[in-house]
């Protein structure tokens, strides 16, 4: 990384205060918190992970410099494949000899699907990234039946007709899939198959249900509600569960956020919506659970959350132009560096709550609302690559609820903002890291952190990404306009120590124990 930028935009310098006591402990963060996502949408696969003849490709046609970029992210899991494509998808069709697998029409995109990249190329490219599958299963045209029977195909041993097929078509070991989604986003009328609560808890009860039998050692997501926003949020949530939830384990729940008005304070304080959002969903489990006197606690699975508008209009176009078309430039949002800030406060706000957030999903991986992005000649970083990364690699371990003493602000849609959005992570390594938005357009802050109850810390690194224009993007081009910088500080004098955290920045304070 290179040398640290300060801000030129620093005319007022306010002040904030953090408290960090060990014993102050959130929960265990579950590494599933880092996943991702890949939908058969657009080029994420098709020119995105799978570029058969490509000169950056291997013999299986993965783009291995995609690979590389993917295995720096450290993603855990990764949720395949859809999305809404998923409501009208025959798992069948993409398994076996390519050259039988149809070619078929996707109503969720308007695509062609030709199948050539299906369940056994994913479960191959995620050994090769180093993550695990979380496979979604059809609940919009189709149901319990297709549920019960790809569970026996990715998982059982042998000895039957879908497990025995897998093995013919070349995996004879199981793929041992142990995280399934029940449908996708099944409240809103633009799914395929869209479902009353009541419909939907019902077909998801007896999927699960099944499913389980098949394989007991499988976690299974229900499907939340597609948006807070949505009318019919919280009754949803009642309704399904009343019907399911003995059998799954997970409330799926997904966001994305737009700056339409051009209004970064308000843009940046969004993550307060989704940290009202959780909140929500799960008082919503705890009532519903708690209606039927179980013991059993439902934790929550945020398996699409993002940025997601600058694409809005050209899709429109794309779509019109390419009727049916194939790997369509689709949902190809490019980040700017607001949007990188955003994504750093929405995982604050995911591992604030990693006592019921046990899964995450950043939507999407590749190309569509992706943080990387591939061309034929080379694959690059968008800006919501680098907080990413860092949450992953550095917020592993125990999630401490710091206590934050910070100056607020009101903007459109929210009052009382803090400036500094902040949490913290102790490794298992002894490893401490501190996360910050600075939301502040103007002002700089210079923040003092008391670590009292750690003994000899050394202050590794200060990692700041922070640039003087809010609208500057990483491109093909200029692949490094927004990326990262590093400086060392002075370690912290009886467990304190003060730093400036730039208007406008994502911060990573980072401490070791010696
Ligand atoms: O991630 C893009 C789309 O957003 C997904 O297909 C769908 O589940 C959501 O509406």
């Amino acid at each position: 990384m290179a040398e640290q930028k300060t801000s030129s935009k620093n005319n007022d310098l306010k002040k904030a205060t953090l408290i960090l006591d060990k014993d102050f402990s959130i929960a265990r963060v579950d590494e599933r918190l880092f996943g991702s996502f890949i939908e058969q949408l657009g080029r994420a696969v098709y020119e995105g992970i799978y570029d058969p003849g490509n000169a950056k490709s291997d013999e299986h046609g993965f783009r291995l410099d995609v690979i590389e970029k993917v295995k720096k992210l450290k993603v855990p899991i990764v949720r395949y494949p859809g999305g809404n494509f998923l409501s009208g998808f025959n798992w069948e069709d993409s398994i076996g000899p390519r050259e039988n697998r149809p070619a078929r029409l996707d109503l969720a995109w308007f695509t062609t699907e030709t199948n050539a990249f299906g369940m056994h190329e994913f479960c191959a490219w995620a050994n090769k990234v180093d993550t695990k599958v979380m496979y979604a299963v059809n609940m919009g045209t189709r149901g319990m039946d297709e549920a019960r029977s790809v569970v026996e195909y990715a998982n059982h041993p042998g000895g039957s007709y879908w497990s025995d097929l897998r093995r013919k078509n070349g995996a004879e070991k199981p793929f041992d899939i142990k995280l399934w989604c029940v449908g996708n986003e099944m409240d809103g009328p633009w799914q395929i198959g869209q479902k009353t609560a009541y419909e939907y808890g019902r077909i998801a009860n007896e999927s699960a249900k099944v499913m389980k039998w098949v394989d007991p050692s499988i976690e299974v997501v229900a499907c939340g509600s597609s948006a807070y926003d949505m009318p019919s949020f919280g009754a949803w949530e009642l309704e399904m569960l009343e019907q399911c939830y003995d059998n799954v384990d997970y409330v799926s729940l997904h966001r994305y956020y737009q700056n339409l008005t051009d209004d970064t304070p308000n843009f940046l304080a969004k993550s307060v919506d989704m940290d009202a959002f959780i909140k929500t969903v799960v008082s919503l489990c705890d009532a519903a659970g708690g209606k039927r006197h179980s013991k059993k606690k439902l934790n929550l699975s945020f398996d699409e959350w993002n940025v997601w508008y600058h694409s809005n209009e050209q899709d429109k176009q794309v779509k019109a132009q390419n009727c049916w078309g194939q790997a369509l430039h689709l949902l190809e949002d490019v980040y700017n560096f607001e949007d990188a800030l955003l994504v750093g406060s929405m995982l604050i706000t995911l591992l604030r709550n990693s006592d019921r957030v046990k899964i995450a999903c950043l939507a999407q991986l590749i190309n569509a609302i992706a943080p990387i992005m591939t061309s034929k000649n080379g694959c690059w970083a968008q800006t919501i690559y680098w907080p990413f990364m860092h949450a992953s690699l550095y917020g592993r371990g125990t999630a401490l609820r710091p206590v934050v003493n910070s100056p607020l602000y009101s903007s459109k849609d929210f009052d009382d903002v803090p400036l500094l959005d902040a949490t913290a992570v102790q490794g298992d390594d002894g490893t401490l890291t501190v996360f910050a938005v600075n939301r502040s357009s103007d002002s700089d802050i210079e923040l003092t952190c008391n670590l009292r109850a750690f003994d000899n810390l050394k202050f590794d690194e200060h990692i700041v990404m922070h640039h003087d224009d809010v609208k500057a993007v990483n491109t093909e081009a200029a692949p490094n306009t927004v990326i990262p910088t590093s400086a060392k500080v002075c370690d912290p004098a009886n467990g304190v120590f003060s730093v400036k955290i730039p208007a406008l920045s994502w911060n990573v304070l980072r401490f070791s124990d010696v």
